[in-house]
């Protein structure tokens, strides 16, 4: 199916007609597709250096700032800011109704929850993992094939101005701010920084569009007093007020039955992943959906589908030496405020509560507190606690001798210690930043065995 014809590439970057036809973009020669549009774009890599293995791998053309050998190509002064153009192009000949992502946590989930949801009401493009950049989102828009009637970005960042060109370009119909937390803090400065940065988000929205906000955070008041005048607001939330009003979540090891009010009318769901967390991603999902003037008992029947992504509270469970364990993969990503989230998850499991803590990065001057002040839930929802990195060995230091499983200073060196520690029954939570690689746990207790 052609997603660009040669007009079209030729108008969206000002450029001459280059002859050739795309039926897909591709950055990445590694995951490269017949057909494709290779963007050779200037970041770690020169992408230009990539364009023969794209043309031997079957892409179609290549967009370059400088002329190639070996295939079609569409010459411009700046592929970045080609890729961009796409993007505006493609939002703008697509009539999709589009809601956007942003916030410290939950992204991601809330972002894969609203697939599920709209894939049951229209052919639906949503963001690939977490393609949140002022990469991942131009290429997300690229790629929307013109027919499309819902589409779902998220948008992240981890310095001052990142977010604002991000919802530009995106021009939502609806935009979800998950919470405010102090990710990315020591990047950002204060916890305000990071509340101003994610409202920019409200000022993409197109005329119409609605912002959608946390009415539980303590930023709320601020949030909605930053959303541009005329526009309106509809609020997600435990709290008596909110409009998307979370009634219970009761959670079992795996599930959590979810009763809640949207703009007066009741629903309920069994979501497929435990947690007050992501009992408020779902409210925060349909207060969008009725945003965008879906019918949210329906919305809330189509959620059941959504089960947790991997390294992001998938639960699954392995064997060790024939013990079976109950692994809990949050290895992805991690902030203080998704470790307390994840911790009573862990809480929920059967047997003994084990949790296997990496560092949280980009917390500058303040990631000692941050660390430390964890200390509290650990304790309450974890029975024995294994730790890396430097941060988390300082927490480590404060805990009773008989919570402490041990500390090492990686996770690589760490994961053989937790595999012969654990037993028969036992519940597992690994989690740590990316930059922590908690994967390589993962990978050691995953193992072939
Ligand atoms: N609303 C929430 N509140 C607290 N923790 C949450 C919430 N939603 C998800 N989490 C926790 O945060 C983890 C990461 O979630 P997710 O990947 O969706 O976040 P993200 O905002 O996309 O992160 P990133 O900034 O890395 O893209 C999940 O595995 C879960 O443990
Ligand atoms: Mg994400």
């Amino acid at each position: 199916m052609t997603l660009w014809r040669a007009d079209e590439l030729a108008k969206a970057v000002g450029s001459h007609d280059p002859g050739f036809a795309v039926t897909g973009i591709s950055i990445d020669t590694r995951s490269l597709q017949p057909g494709d549009l290779f963007v050779a774009l200037q970041a770690e890599r020169d992408g230009h250096d990539f364009v023969a293995d794209a043309f031997a791998k079957g892409a179609a053309g290549a967009l370059v700032s400088r002329d190639v050998t070996g295939g079609s190509q569409l010459r411009v002064p700046d592929t970045l800011a080609a890729l961009n153009s796409l993007g505006s192009a493609a939002r703008a000949r697509c009539p999709a109704k589009l809601i956007a992502v942003t916030g410290s946590v939950g992204k991601t989930t809330t972002k894969e929850m609203l697939r599920r949801i709209l894939g049951g009401f229209g052919l639906t493009h949503a963001a690939e993992a977490s393609f949140n950049n002022h990469i991942g989102v131009p290429l997300t828009l690229a790629r929307m094939p013109r027919e499309t009637a819902f589409a779902v970005l998220e948008l992240g960042m981890n310095h001052p101005g990142e977010i604002l060109p991000l919802a530009k370009l995106a021009s939502p119909d609806a935009a979800i701010i998950t919470s405010i937390e102090r990710a990315h803090v020591g990047l950002m400065g204060s916890i305000e920084a990071i509340m101003l940065e994610k409202a920019s988000i409200f000022q993409g929205l197109r005329a119409g569009g609605t912002a959608i906000i946390p009415y539980d955070s303590r930023f709320h008041v601020a949030l909605s007093a930053l959303v541009p005048a005329g526009l309106p607001q509809f609020s997600f939330g435990e709290g008596e007020f909110a409009e998307a009003r979370l009634l219970s979540a009761e959670s079992d090891p795996v599930s959590c039955d979810v009763k809640a009010i949207v703009a007066g009318i009741k629903v309920e769901f069994i979501l497929g992943a435990p947690g007050r967390h992501m009992a408020m991603n779902a409210i925060a999902a349909l207060a969008a959906c009725h945003a965008i003037g879906l019918d949210v008992v329906k919305a809330a029947e189509k959620i059941e589908a959504f089960m947790p992504v991997s390294g992001r509270g998938l639960r699954h469970i392995i064997n060790i030496g024939g013990h079976r364990v109950y692994l809990l993969d949050e290895s992805y990503n991690a902030s203080a405020a998704s470790i307390r989230a994840a911790l009573e998850v862990l809480a929920l499991q059967p047997g003994r509560k084990i949790a296997v803590l990496g560092d949280i990065l980009e917390l500058g001057d303040q990631a000692e507190v941050e660390h430390l002040a964890l200390r509290d839930d650990v304790l309450q929802y974890a029975d024995h606690v294994f730790t890396c990195g430097d941060m988390m060995g300082r927490l480590f230091e404060t805990l009773p001798t008989d919570r402490r499983g041990a500390h090492a200073p990686t996770a690589a060196a760490l994961a053989p210690i937790v595999k012969s520690a654990l037993r028969h029954n036992d519940a597992v939570l690994v989690k740590g930043s990316y930059g922590s690689r908690m994967r390589d746990v993962i990978a050691l207790l995953e193992g072939p065995y």
